[in-house]
């Protein structure tokens, strides 16, 4: 497995790649790789004939106050879970590089990145849709891979990818939980150990949501409530948002006549952490 810093480099790899035919899969991260990130490698191993992954911890998409500084990194063990499940090449920029002085220009998708972790971190989907648009400009991938755990950020990549004849496709894979349906994230590492068994109650809230919807339940606002006193019910629990969208606007919803995205955000100490389940109805 390549490991690539220097973006001409990596141009140049591309460039081979491309020249023999061969489509390339993407996988782009920030890092300290977890079983989300190895089956969204699986999953472009599958189709691609050369898998990249990216591994950048993007400042543009963290707030002032937020974990840019702390986020958890570990290359050389990244390095070989990637390798493991068969990755051709880590591209591992720097930030002077992917950000030189003088940098101006943004990518931003309006209106879905408003609501949801958009209200609360104002800056972070236009650093997401920003990085994410040099990658694909500096990867040229076919396919790129990302997770349903944070449905708002794949849709408004899709988003981007469509308004701005973009030529990839997206693929969406599904959530990966650890046995007690915490959802895999990096951050997860900031739990203290009661925090992360505190952790279990956003699943445990949104799957008792989708009981009520499947028993009938139509009345969003209801619903709502029901949800923020299930997480009420935990004193470690410090919900950010709890919220019933339409799955491809985003926009809150009254009356539950179609799928429809249960989504939350909990502050459990130091860590936040989302989640997310779609139902049909
Ligand atoms: O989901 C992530 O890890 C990041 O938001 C991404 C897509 C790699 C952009 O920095």
């Amino acid at each position: 497995m390549n490991l690539i810093r220097d973006l001409a480099e990596l141009k140049n790899e591309v460039r081979g790649v491309k020249s023999e035919g061969q489509s390339i899969g993407f996988v782009p991260t920030m890092g300290f790789l977890h079983e989300g990130h190895l089956s969204l490698l699986r999953e472009a191993r599958r189709k691609a004939d050369y898998v990249v992954m990216s591994i950048f911890v993007n400042p543009t998409q963290f707030g002032r106050d937020e974990d840019y500084e702390d986020y958890p990194q570990d290359l050389e063990g990244d390095q070989k879970k990637a390798a493991e499940e068969g990755c051709d090449l880590i591209f591992f920029p720097e930030k002077k590089d992917m950000y030189p002085p003088g940098y101006l220009t943004y990518v931003n998708v309006e209106e879905i990145t408003e609501v949801l972790c958009g209200a609360c971190r104002p800056v972070h989907f236009r650093g997401v849709t920003t990085i994410v648009a040099k990658l694909f400009n500096l990867v040229e991938p076919d396919r790129a891979y990302f997770g349903q755990k944070d449905a708002q950020q794949a849709l408004v990549i899709k988003k981007m990818v469509e308004d701005l004849n973009m030529n990839v496709e997206i693929i969406v894979c599904p959530t990966v939980r650890e046995e007690d349906g915490v959802a895999m994230s990096s951050r997860n590492k900031y739990l203290q150990p009661v925090e992360r068994k505190a952790a279990q109650i956003i699943y445990s809230t949104l799957l008792a949501a989708r009981e009520k919807i499947i028993a009938g339940e139509r009345n969003a606002e209801v619903l709502r409530k029901f949800m923020w006193q299930n997480l009420s019910q935990e004193p470690l629990a410090d919900p950010d948002y709890v919220e019933i969208v339409d799955e491809k606007k985003l926009q809150r919803v009254d009356q539950i006549q179609g799928p429809v995205l249960l989504a939350l955000a909990v502050k459990f100490g130091q860590a936040r952490l989302i989640d997310n389940l779609l139902v049909e109805v």
